[in-house]
């Protein structure tokens, strides 16, 4: 039996990259999966793969960054398939600029889809979430440490894991669990590499390789356990999947 066997999973940012692994992770594993992303092709795209291997998928084009949208993701997972038993909040933007050429319309939009539209996602989910349920947000390692060539996106993803830590006892006593997840790099569009990733068998992954790329399904499958009740004690924190990067200084040379 799947971990996710009979639940249902909202999953934002799922037309690409680390959210589109995730969706279909999920599915394999057994949930009814909502597919969320402002990309509505790319959405559909993702839940129609998803059906094609008879697991079931809704497609839902929304803007984390309004709150209506959020409120919309939910209730598309109730009315779709009953209840919402875990979301995965991974939508996300990320825009390379020198803190000198930063701008006060960026730092706006940077903190509008990743902080805000976490803010409003978990507004939207945590008094959704059936019992027992997780909520569990992409944030970053720029979230742990500065990123001097993208400030905004990275004092945004700070923000995440003070989001991440303050909503963590509002629905304890039903026992849901807010928790983050800080990717270091992923290889998806974000860093040009496009599309919607394949899957392998969970137990088949290989390790990154020191401070190199991880791939879409490696931050899929810690979400997939943040998600599940195998991670029952932990709530109100992250976990860092960077190859290994941030754990000691100075950084090894590249190989
Ligand atoms: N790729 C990396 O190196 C890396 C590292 C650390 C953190 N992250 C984070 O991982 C998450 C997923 O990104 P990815 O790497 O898979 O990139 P991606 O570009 O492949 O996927 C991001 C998805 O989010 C969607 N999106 C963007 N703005 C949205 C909005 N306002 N509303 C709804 N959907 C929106 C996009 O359409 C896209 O499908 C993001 O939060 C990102 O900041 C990525």
């Amino acid at each position: 039996m799947g971990m996710f066997e009979g639940k249902a999973v909202l999953v934002t940012g799922a037309a690409s990259g680390i959210g589109a692994a995730a969706a279909q992770r999920f599915a394999e594993e057994g949930a009814a999966v909502v597919v969320a992303d402002m990309n509505r092709d790319g959405a559909e795209a993702v839940a129609e793969l998803i059906r094609k291997t008879g697991a079931r998928a809704h497609a839902v084009a929304a803007d984390v960054a309004k709150a209506d949208d959020n409120q919309a993701m939910v209730k598309a997972a109730i009315d779709r398939f009953g209840a919402l038993d875990a979301a995965y909040l991974n939508a996300g933007a990320y825009v390379q600029t020198p803190f000198e050429e930063e701008t006060e319309v960026n730092f706006e939009r940077m903190f509008a889809i990743n902080l805000k539209g976490a803010f409003l996602g978990l507004k939207a989910v945590l008094p959704a979430l059936s019992k027992n349920g997780a909520a569990v947000v992409t944030a970053s390692t720029s979230g742990v440490i500065g990123l001097g060539v993208a400030a905004a996106y990275s004092s945004a993803k700070h923000g995440v894991i003070g989001l991440v830590r303050s909503s963590s006892q509002a629905f304890a006593a039903r026992g849901t669990r807010v928790n983050g997840i800080c990717p270091g790099p992923v290889a998806t569009a974000i860093l040009g590499i496009e599309g919607v990733p394949s899957i392998a068998p969970a137990d088949t992954l290989e390790a990154t390789p020191y401070a190199g790329m991880l791939t879409p399904q490696h931050i899929a499958e810690l979400a997939l356990f943040l998600a599940s009740p195998r991670s029952g004690g932990i709530n109100g924190q992250y976990m860092i999947a960077d190859a290994g990067f941030l754990a000691s200084y100075p950084p090894m040379p590249a190989a």
